[in-house]
């Protein structure tokens, strides 16, 4: 038995995103989003799922924040859905949307958790995808608008925001693989978004400072860990070009002001460009005050040539994996957190989400998910071995607070500490939920 502690002012708190939990698609005057264009074309989702419905908390929001303050978390993270506020991309405001994240921010502050809010958790309008998204540089102009709004309209009650979530499936995963909304499969056009999203992030921070708003502004990329199968060159260079995939093409442009060179002429070498205007460099490389980190899993890869996008494969080890198939591998978690800091400095980092899919059912009225609080101690120890290490850890937010729409997935895959019944909307708090409400209330366990 060992005792792991965390230092009484880290923050601890749960996460979620508008098109995965709200539901309520078609009210109050939302417009639509690629996601509900993307869930609504029959072979996209599994099973047909979308999140017309999803978990409905924009009708049992009070329910949700009381489960919340059960919880005893200081923060939570929400994303605001732009169709709400501005239902064609741009143009006029929609009151009603602003009205409910008012509402639903007024509620928690009452219930003294802070909000950090997300401004893009992946529903872009669709009105802007018909006109490119974000590959046409004017959906940047149209997302600092949007984001202006949002600063102005909630100065003083937010103090947290999020620029950008996972740019990295933004670009990537959704436009050069495909599985998420729009659904291209185009280097290039990956490639190209992934920069116009940077120029998009830089021009937000510099709006927000701009506005002399009270509070702090950053950005939460995708993080995940390569372990080289063995000590040969190749090996290496290849795990460093998968980890610089989501680590330094994001991170390089934001604290450096430049990309990787080797992973410009890798992409070059695959016939994709990557076209900086003058001056974007200079927007992208804005100081910012915290930097938002996902992680989930990580593998032991190796070369191989002609595989994949960078030459490499990910070798199974036999590691145990979670129900939507991702190896157990914490080790990656403290990796990657220590080789941040190595590269960027102590920056103040916000885990922005951390957690894992196991399909656990209700029995009884009780949710025994031992495998999802073995998961969490094993990823709050590497933390706090990070957080030994001199990694800059600020807070720690589950992924998620209760169980919703998996993207792709659909409601096959649960996430949350908080079980969802989808017929019936009943929330049940699972076993993790009580083991991190103790480990919140004490700041430790015993592992
Ligand atoms: C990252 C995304 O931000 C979130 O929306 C998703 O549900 C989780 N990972 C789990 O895949």
């Amino acid at each position: 038995m060992a005792i792991v502690q965390f230092s009484k002012d880290m923050k601890w708190g749960a996460a979620t995103a508008s098109y995965q939990i709200e539901g309520a698609a078609f009210e109050d005057g939302r417009g639509l989003s690629i996601w509900d264009t993307f869930s609504h074309t029959p072979g996209k989702v599994k099973n047909g799922d979308n999140g017309d419905v999803a978990c409905d908390s924009y009708h049992r929001y009070e329910e949700d924040i009381e489960i919340l303050k059960d919880l005893g978390v200081d923060v939570y993270r929400f994303s605001v859905a732009w169709p709400r506020i501005f239902p064609h991309g741009t143009g006029e405001i929609n009151q009603k949307g602003l009205e409910f994240y008012h509402k639903f921010v007024d509620k928690l502050l009452e219930a003294g958790i802070e909000p950090m809010c997300t401004l893009y958790h992946w529903d872009l309008p669709q009105a802007l995808q018909d006109k490119g998204g974000w590959a046409n540089r004017e959906t940047i102009d149209a997302f600092v608008a949007y984001s202006e709004t949002m600063f102005k309209e909630f100065a003083g009650k937010i103090k947290h925001w999020i620029t950008l979530n996972e740019p990295w499936c933004i670009s990537f995963l959704s436009n050069y693989l495909g599985e998420h909304a729009p659904g291209n499969r185009d280097l290039q056009l990956a490639v190209d978004i992934s920069h116009n999203l940077l120029v998009a992030h830089g021009k937000t921070v510099k709006a927000f400072r701009a506005l002399n708003i009270e509070g702090e502004i950053g950005f939460a990329p995708n993080t995940t860990w390569m372990e080289p199968y063995s000590n040969k060159q190749e090996d290496i260079d290849a795990c460093r070009r998968e980890i610089a995939y989501f680590v330094e093409w994001f991170m390089d442009p934001v604290f450096k002001g430049e990309y990787p060179q080797f992973m410009v002429d890798w992409f070059k070498a695959k016939g994709a460009e990557l076209h900086i205007e003058e001056g974007d460099l200079e927007t992208i490389h804005q100081p910012i005050d915290f930097l938002g980190i996902n992680y989930y899993n990580g593998q032991v890869a190796r070369y191989k040539e002609n595989s994949g996008l960078f030459d490499s494969e990910g070798i199974d080890m036999g590691y145990e994996r979670t129900d939507i198939g991702w190896p157990v591998f914490p080790e990656g978690f403290y990796k990657v957190l220590t080789y941040i800091t190595e590269r960027y400095g102590q920056v103040p980092i916000y885990i922005t989400e951390n957690g894992s899919c196991y399909n656990d059912e209700p029995e009884n009225g009780r949710v025994k998910d031992e495998r999802r609080i073995k998961y969490l101690k094993q990823h709050l120890t590497a933390l706090s071995r990070s957080i030994e290490s001199g990694v800059n850890i600020k807070g720690y937010l589950t992924w998620s607070l209760m169980d919703n729409f998996e993207w792709a997935e659909g409601y096959s895959k649960r996430f949350g500490i908080v079980h969802v019944n989808y017929r019936t909307l009943e929330r049940t708090k699972k076993d993790s939920f009580y083991w991190f409400k103790h480990t919140i209330a004490n700041g430790f366990f015993e592992n």
